[in-house]
């Protein structure tokens, strides 16, 4: 009787678990599976950061926390910053009206040190090795901050990430094209008791129509002599911005070009640009609002045509797409790239990274043997020949 009973419960139990491994999994958990797995893959790849803004990596808790801090009617509740930022246009100009308010909160040595101590915790949390970042002293001293006071507070800051986080760091000062000519000699002047702690000099803010890079040719030739790497925005889709790519070469005699993936256009400016071994620093950033990251398209265009071009996050705490995993990620969910293609983009940042020659050809060899472990196997890669 027991033994009946027992057969009946176990017999539906078998026919049903036979059925259940003859089924195969659901395309839907099939993809979740694949997600996981690249997810893992990207979080753990160690990257290279050359693009972010340290004004721009403050997330809405820490600017309603300095705006708190420092006395300010406007910021107060993160509600308010994420309102501001969800509600700004799109484009350079919708980007600058949020940013510049946003960077407003910044008063104090001690600010300066805590944006940057935070940031290098999120870089380690984002296994970057290495990171090249832009502060903008002008947009701070233009409002009354002395200049000192930003770069002791940033120093400080960054050797106390050094110390804790194990992130090693660089420093590119960056002009607000904005200004004048003048305010961006004033600006080198200020930094040179500084000079052995700024690795390079950038251009950026806005707008760009009226401040080609070419207005600033006399500041960056005298940058060059002193002995700064060179960089500028040429930010994507704005008037000119194809001219706007040759002056920085030709004129500014860049090292390595800011976003400029409007490049794709002009087929002689591509050849030019691999001609010296120039990189792009891509930032296929991601509003709340939009559907999808930005300037998908252009990147797997110019990835195909051999241009060194890498992925940056520009302005974390300012878009939805954060961080670089999470960029990564995104960037590649949404574009269907394959993990070779992500090596590929990330080897091209080591490659237009500003590290002295024995120490980039280390990290690359490092990343490679990493990359092996994960099935891609790179080899040979097309620029060493330009920059190792
Ligand atoms: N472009 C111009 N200025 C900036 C940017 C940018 O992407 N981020 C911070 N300042
Ligand atoms: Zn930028």
């Amino acid at each position: 009787m027991i033994k009946t009973h027992f057969k009946l419960i176990l017999i539906p139990i078998l026919l049903f678990s036979l059925m259940a491994c003859d089924q195969q999994p659901t395309a839907d958990a099939v993809q979740t599976n694949y997600s996981k797995k690249m997810w893992s893959f990207i979080s753990e790849m160690p990257k290279v950061e050359l693009h972010i803004h340290l004004e721009g990596t403050m997330y809405p808790e820490t600017v309603s926390i300095l705006a708190n801090r420092n006395g300010f009617d406007y910021f107060k509740t993160v509600k308010e910053v994420q309102q501001s930022l969800d509600s700004r246009p799109p484009g350079l100009f919708g980007f600058l009206q949020h940013h510049e308010k946003q960077v407003s909160v910044l008063q104090t040595q001690e600010d300066f040190y805590t944006v940057v101590y935070d940031f290098l915790k999120n870089c380690k949390d984002n296994n970057i090795v290495y990171v090249e970042f832009f502060f903008d002293p002008q947009i701070h001293t233009s409002r009354g901050i002395a200049f000192n006071d930003v770069l002791d507070g940033i120093l400080a800051g960054r050797e106390a990430g050094e110390k804790d986080f194990g992130v090693k760091s660089e420093l590119i000062m960056s002009i607000n094209r904005e200004k004048t000519v003048e305010s961006a000699f004033k600006m080198l002047k200020d930094a040179e008791p500084y000079k052995n702690q700024i690795l390079g000099l950038g251009l950026d803010n806005g707008p760009e129509e009226g401040n080609p890079p070419a207005k600033f040719e006399a500041v960056y030739a005298l940058a060059k002599n002193q002995g700064y790497y060179l960089t500028a925005h040429n930010d994507v889709d704005e008037k000119d911005t194809v001219e706007h790519i040759w002056q920085s070469i030709n004129i500014l005699h860049l090292d390595r070009l800011d976003h400029s993936l409007n490049a794709m256009e002009d087929f002689d400016l591509l050849r030019e640009i691999n001609r010296r071994g120039l990189c792009l620093t891509g930032s296929p950033v991601q509003r709340t609002t939009d559907p999808e990251p930005q300037e998908i398209e252009r990147i797997r265009f110019l990835l195909q045509h051999n241009i060194c071009v890498s992925l940056h996050s520009d302005d974390p705490g300012e878009f939805a797409s954060g961080y670089l995993s999470q960029l990564l990620f995104n960037f590649q969910q949404s574009g269907k790239f394959t993990k070779r293609d992500m090596v590929l983009l990330m080897l091209n940042a080591y490659e237009a990274a500003w590290l002295p020659i024995n120490e980039k050809k280390m990290y690359i060899d490092e990343f490679k043997t990493w990359a092996e472990t994960q099935g891609v196997n790179i080899g040979e890669h097309y620029f060493n020949k330009h920059k190792l």
